[in-house]
């Protein structure tokens, strides 16, 4: 689907925590053309500084045109969109990349994600038709409460991971991952790299597929600058914003 650049409608720029928002737009050119696991290039405030778009990941599509984003303040970037207010208009430019396959998507899936990870996988499952299990983990219940219900609310079986014991399991997702992988028939997964190597290996083991989504520093994300390329499997490099971000695991040169 063909990219556009937008000026956007800002609709609400949510809180969930005290670093976290959830920025819903009014964008139906964008939202049309979206897949799963794609991600758009924000032009985080209304002058040229800073130059460089941020990329983020669609987190949801709405109905009536809009999409949203979920993101963490981690620098100037996002602590201007964090001031972002409803009626503001900010540029948009996507969606881009290649999503989640979801060819075989009408078995069980098993979403997993770690994080600001969890962003793309709330979109998916509102594409998935079937039956989908989603395994989530954040550093504590602040975080992670607000998200999971975003997955309970359009029919997930959720099941919880927090670093401190706050909410769910006390430790990691992929040690949730055992107890699901007999039932699904593929794992899609975001998060910090870590974690995702980790299901990745229980999923080797288990010869069930797993698609891992990388977010690599981008510059341009359109394949122009370079600056997204990671090693691929034969030696050569893949750049991230075009040939993913979304990637089978068994593409990457990952020591599992
Ligand atoms: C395809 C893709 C999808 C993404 N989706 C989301 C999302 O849905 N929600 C979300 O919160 N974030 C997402 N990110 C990360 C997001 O783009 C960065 O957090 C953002 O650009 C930071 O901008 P900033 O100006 O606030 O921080 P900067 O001032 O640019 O950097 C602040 C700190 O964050 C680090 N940082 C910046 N970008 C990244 C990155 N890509 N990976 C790891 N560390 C980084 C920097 O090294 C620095 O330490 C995504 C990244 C990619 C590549
Ligand atoms: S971000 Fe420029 S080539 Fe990927």
């Amino acid at each position: 689907m063909p990219q556009s650049q937008q000026q956007s409608r800002i609709l609400a720029n949510d809180p969930l925590t005290a670093e976290v928002f959830r920025l819903t737009v009014y964008s139906p050119e964008i939202a049309v053309a979206a897949a799963p696991g794609q991600f758009v290039m924000v032009q985080v405030s209304s002058s040229l500084d800073p130059l460089l778009r941020r990329p983020f990941s669609i987190h949801s599509r709405g109905a009536d045109g809009s999409i949203s984003l979920l993101f963490k303040v981690v620098g100037r970037g996002t602590a201007l969109l964090a001031k972002a207010r409803p009626g503001d208009k900010i540029d948009l430019l996507g969606p881009f990349g290649r999503g989640f396959d979801l060819s075989a998507a009408e078995k069980p899936v098993c979403l997993i994600g770690g994080g600001m990870g969890i962003a793309p996988l709330l979109f998916l499952a509102q594409e998935l038709p079937g039956r989908k299990h989603a395994l989530l983990g954040a550093r504590n219940r602040d975080e992670l409460a607000p998200l999971a219900k975003f997955f309970a609310d359009i029919g997930c079986a959720v099941q919880l991971a927090t670093d401190d014991g706050s909410l769910g399991h006390h430790g990691f997702i992929p040690d949730l991952l055992d107890e699901v992988l007999p039932d699904v028939s593929q794992v899609c997964t975001c998060g910090p790299s870590p974690m995702m190597r980790g299901v990745a290996r229980k999923c080797r083991a288990a010869e069930v597929s797993c698609q891992v989504s990388l977010e690599t520093h981008m510059a341009c994300g359109m394949g122009a600058c370079l600056g997204c390329a990671v090693p691929g499997r034969d030696g050569s490099y893949v750049h991230v914003c075009k040939e993913g971000p979304v990637f089978n695991s068994e593409e990457l040169p990952w020591e599992l």
